[in-house]
This record gives structure tokens, sequence and C-alpha cells, in this order.
């Protein structure tokens, strides 16, 4: 029912809006540039410290980050406080902590060696700040709304792009090095006359014992502040005093704002990206043709065979002549029409799983499209979270209606639980689990806690907003009448014979589930490097076409695995259907596990607990959407095809 969805114009569009260079549909009128006079002061504001795999081997050695003003950092405030910058929803739960800093950035005024301030770091200081360097944490700051970056080269194609935030320090033989001095380059674009944007930020951060003592000025521009004087290391056995200092230099730029963006959304080779795609395309669509004309010509052939058989029987009626009744016991899924449409077990949770899938299907269209449409712009920090989170309180009301509908049509009576469980089973596992893995991250000092007020919030919208549209969607899904069954149910069940070995439970899932995760393979990857790397993922064409060919995966494996199922002759196909294409989730886990051991070097168990708890969370998240889809569609399937033979 869902493969007529991806027309091919959607295709075409999705095509197109894939293609990099027409990356500028990401910047909205709604994310107005700021042009500056000279002299004008530039904010300068701090992020959280992430740890981004800056080094060689590219492991990502931590999944926590930290506060800027972590008091153990030592970095200079701004008098007399810092503060928070305000920000989505959606940017805090992502992990943004946004805060002003003491830099001072003025439009077009080159700065040579500003001192900051001078910390003190103990001996309980140094070792975490050494700790950090060495595995690798980062800085983000942003200018202008930009991310401050390192530039780095890639080696193969030897293209420049901007990686997002810079070292905290670097390692070599013996010590870490702390990098005290930040050199800032701005490029700016002059609009008008005295009229500039900022368009580009790198930061070359060094490491510099004392800069301040003796011949502070150097030479030209970059050569000053005690520049080539042997780098700095935090002392693990007494203290250490530290000079912030930074310079700042203005370049014109031929960049203009609105692709300012395009050099840090730099595509790793967008060649294999697309071979990849367009290789699991082919198979996927090769894939879903053959189902789908094998299972049209089976079923063809059957039906056909159905009812030639229920005329003979018809005319046999008519004569007297006992024609034996073996001709009657024909086999095939026939066979289960008197059971195919029994309730199953478990009905009320599995309503409740559908409706939730249902919302998350509908959720994760339309965030999709609209990111497609270039609503989602990266200046506009966390709007890709605040819109997910907001879409999914709204279409509380179709998980409340599918829900009640389904329940309804499965014969349910215990309709207050169902209308209860609805917006709590699933949203409760989710915030639960959330909420256990918090406390790791508060434990350990991490700024990747989501703050208490923010976690108020979320509450107050589950249940002032979700809950009762969810509520109103049920009421009126329990007002419509049920979808009835094309055929009776019989009262006695029948009995069901021993199945095959590739019919049984475990095997069928394992087969069936590999098939849609094999269709968005590629793009978990970038998702997860995106997730854990911090590194913006835009390509949303990509991920539109891969989230169509999940769905029409999804659905056709499944249909086929119930058209096995029932001819098999077990008609238990509710909770299998829902299984088997779930079970693609399963998959989705041990990608997350392999990619743990070989692209992650999380030392310590809080680190591994927390990937490990985020990654069963999407996966659970990720089963009930698929189970959803592989549902439906061979609910479609069954109503189909005993709709269309006659049964006396
Ligand atoms: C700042 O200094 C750099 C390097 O010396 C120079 O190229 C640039 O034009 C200067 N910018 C301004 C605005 O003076």
């Amino acid at each position: 029912m869902r493969l007529r969805d991806l027309s091919p114009s959607a295709a075409i569009l999705a095509t197109l809006l894939a293609i990099p260079e027409l990356g500028t549909a990401f910047y909205l009128p709604g994310v107005a540039p700021t042009s500056y006079k000279e002299g004008d002061k530039v904010p300068l504001h701090v992020n959280h410290l992430t740890a981004v795999g800056l080094q060689e081997d590219g492991t990502l050695r931590s999944v926590l980050s930290f506060d800027y003003y972590h008091p153990a950092f030592h970095f200079c405030h701004p008098e007399p406080k810092a503060e928070y910058v305000s920000e989505s929803l959606g940017s805090i739960l992502f992990g943004d902590r946004i805060m002003t800093s003491p830099f001072e950035l003025n439009m077009h005024k080159n700065e040579t060696c500003k001192k900051l301030c001078t910390s003190i770091y103990d001996v309980a200081s140094a070792k975490w700040v050494n700790h950090k360097i060495a595995a690798g944490y980062a800085l983000n700051w942003l200018v202008d709304g930009l991310p401050a970056g390192q530039l780095i080269e890639e080696e193969v194609t030897k293209a420049r792009f901007y990686s997002q935030g810079f070292a905290l320090g670097s390692v070599d033989q013996n010590s870490a090095h702390l990098n005290n001095h930040y050199d800032i380059f701005i490029d700016y674009h002059t609009v008008a006359p005295d009229s500039y944007r900022v368009v580009g930020v790198i930061v070359q951060p060094s490491s510099r014992h004392s800069q301040l003592d003796g011949n502070g000025e150097g030479v030209n521009g970059v050569n000053h502040c005690g520049f080539g004087r042997r780098p700095l290391t935090l002392d693990e056995r007494g203290q250490t005093e530290v000079t912030f200092t930074y310079s700042v230099l203005w370049y014109e730029s031929d960049t203009a704002w609105a692709t300012r963006w395009d050099k840090y959304l730099h595509v790793f080779d967008p060649k294999i990206h697309w071979f990849s795609l367009v290789n699991s395309a082919i198979i996927v669509v090769f894939l879903v043709f053959t189902v789908v004309s094998i299972l049209l010509r089976a079923l063809r052939k059957d039906i056909a065979r159905y009812n030639r058989l229920d005329n003979i029987n018809l005319d046999d009626l008519s004569g007297t002549s006992a024609v034996d009744d073996g001709i009657q016991e024909d086999s095939g899924w026939k066979l289960v029409h008197g059971d195919v449409f029994r309730t199953p077990n478990s009905p009320l949770i599995l309503s409740v799983f559908l409706g939730n899938g249902a919302q998350l299907f509908v959720m994760t269209g339309f965030t999709i499209a609209f990111a497609l449409l270039g609503f989602l712009s990266p200046s506009n920090r966390g709007s890709l979270g605040t819109i997910m989170i907001l879409l999914y309180t709204v279409l509380g009301f179709i998980g409340g209606y599918i829900s009640a509908r389904v329940y309804k049509s499965f014969g349910g009576e215990r309709w207050k639980l169902n209308i209860g469980l609805t917006p709590l089973l699933v949203p409760g596992i989710v915030f639960g689990t959330f909420f256990l893995l918090n406390l790791f991250l508060w434990a350990k000092e991490s700024s990747g806690a989501v703050p208490f007020t923010t976690m108020l919030v979320i509450i107050g919208i589950w249940f002032l907003i979700s809950v009762p549209l969810s509520f109103a969607g049920s009421w009126v899904g329990f007002r419509q009448p049920p979808f009835t069954a094309p055929v009776r149910t019989n009262q006695i069940p029948r009995q069901i014979p021993p199945s095959t070995t590739y019919m049984r439970p475990i095997p069928s899932m394992l087969l069936v589930g590999i098939l849609p995760f094999g269709a968005i393979f590629v793009e978990l990857y970038f998702i997860m490097s995106s997730i854990w790397f911090s590194k913006v993922y835009y390509m949303f064409g990509f991920l539109f076409l891969c989230y169509g060919l999940m769905i029409m995966t999804c659905a056709a494996v499944t249909v086929l695995m119930v058209y096995f199922l029932l001819c098999s002759e077990n008609y238990h196909w509710h909770w299998r259907a829902f299984m088997t294409a779930g079970a693609s989730a399963f998959y989705v886990f041990l990608n997350a596990l392999i990619y743990l051991i070989t692209k992650l070097q999380l030392g310590g168990l809080a680190g591994t607990v927390l990937y490990i708890g985020y990654s069963a969370l999407i996966s659970f998240l990720f089963f009930i959407l698929t189970g959803t889809i592989g549902f439906f569609a061979s609910w479609a399937f069954v109503h189909k095809i005993y709709g269309s033979i006659k049964i006396d």
C-alpha cells in the first residue's frame, strides 16, 4: 500500500535536491544575516567541549561533553559573569550549552596579542585537563553563529574544508600541551561600503610558554606573543601559571553570506556516497519488483484456482453425483480463511505499538520533508531537534487515532487502558531510559546532562499537549466503525501444522530483517558519524531517498514472509509481521556495536553505557517504526487477498 507513495517525480526531486551544489536550498529567509559596521563588536560565544576525533587515527575517545566554564578548565570568564545565550529546546536537548565569552572582536580591526587573563592550575585541574587533551577534546566557539573550525586538508582529494571545533591541546611523546594562544582568522564579505558580514572563522590554537615576558611584539602579524617558544605543559605535581592570549586577523573574502556554510558541509568523497546509494537503490528496486511480480503471479494463479474450485463445487451441489470431497481440501492460504482475522495475542500492546509507530512514521516523513525544503538550516542550531519534538507532540493525535481504530478492529474491550497506554507506554520507556542515562551524565559532571528545567519543560509538553491530543485521537478513533474483515472467523481455531526451519520465528526474523537494514546501511553510517563525531548532517536528499527505499523494502519483504506463512497454514501473522519487519532494528543495534568496536575507543564505563544506552533507545524506536510499516503492509495485503476469493 505504501509502494505508490514514492512517485517517480518525488524521487527525481529528491535526487536533484541531494546534489551538494544545490545546498543553498538550506538557507531560510528566517535566519537573517547580520551586517556590521567597522569597529562593531562581533559576538564570540563559547559552546561545550566535545571529543571529536581530530587525532590521526580518527577514533573517538569519549562521548561526554563538558561545559566551557567547568571549573577545572580555568578558562577566562567575562566580567561580571558568563551568561547563557538563549537557545531552542532542540539545541539544548542535543547538547548545546552556549555562553558569552570575554573575547573582544571588532569588525575589520586587526589585533595582535591581546591578553585575556592568567589562571593558576592546581594538581587536580592539571591532571583533568591533560586527560582531556589526550582524549582529543576540542573547543567549540561560535562567531556570529558560525562555528570556529580548523582548516583541514583531505589527504586523497586535497579538498580543503573546515572542521567543527579546534583542539584543546596536543600530545607529543611524553607530555600534553595546553593551547593557550588563539590566532583567530575571520573572513568577511563586504556587502556595501562600511557594511561587513562574517563568512568564515578559523582558529589556529597554539601552546606557548610565557608569551608576555620580554619581546611580546613579533613581526608580521602572527609572529608575536611568544611565538616559537617551547610549548606549555601543565605540571601534575605543582601549580602552573597560564596566560591566555589571542590575536584577531580579518581577511576580505568573496564568499557570499548565503554560502558561508558550504565549507563546513564537506562531503567526504560524495562519489562513493552516490555510488553506494545508487547501488542499494538498484538492489532494492530489483528486489521489490521481483517480490511483487512473484507474488502477483502466484496469487493470480491461486485465486483463479480457488474460484474455479468454487464453481465446480457449486455444480456438484446441483448435481447428485458424489464427487469426492477431497477436491475441496485444497492447499495453501485459503485454508486458513476462517482464522486469519482471528484476534492476535495481546491485541492491546500491539495496537499501542502500532499507534506509536504510525506517529513516528509520519513524524519522520515530515521532518525529512521539512529538511528537504530547507527549513532546517544548520545556522539555525537545534532546529532539527525542535521540529522533531514539535511534530511528535502534535502527531499524538494520529497515534491515538490509529491505536484506537486498530484496537477496535481487533474487538478489544479494555478501551480505557488502550487510550491511557498509547501516549504513555512508548514515550514513557523512551523518557525513562533518557532519564537514567542523564543520571550518568550528571554523575560525570558532563554538560551533556539535560538541565532539570528542560526536563520539566519536556514533561510539561508531554502531559499538557501530547497526551490530550492523543486522547482526542483515540476518542475519534473509537467512534469510527472498525475495519471489517472480508471473511468470517470460525468458532474453533484450526490446528497449525509444524513449520519448516526457515519459517520459524527467529530464523524468519533474522532473514527478513536484514533487508530493510541493507537499504539504510550507508546513510546510517553518515548519521552515526554526525551524532558521535558532531559533524553537520545535511544530506537530507539522500536521507529522503533512503527512507523511501526502507519503506519499500520493509513492506515488500514482510508481505512475502506473510504469504509464505499463510501458505504453510499458519495464521498467526499479526505479531509475526510486526516482529519480522522490526527485526531490522536488531541489525541497527548490532551495527552500532560494531561501530563502537571499530570507530570508538571509549575508555571508561560511563561512556560505553551511554553509547549503548542511546543506541538501544534509537534501535527501539526504529523497531516500532519498521514493525508498524511491516504490519500495515501485511494488513493491507491480507485484506486484499482474502477479499478477492469467494468463500461459500
Ligand atoms: C589584517 O592583517 C592581515 C595580515 O597582515 C592583512 O592581510 C589584512 O588585510 C588585515 N586586515 C585589516 C582589516 O586590516
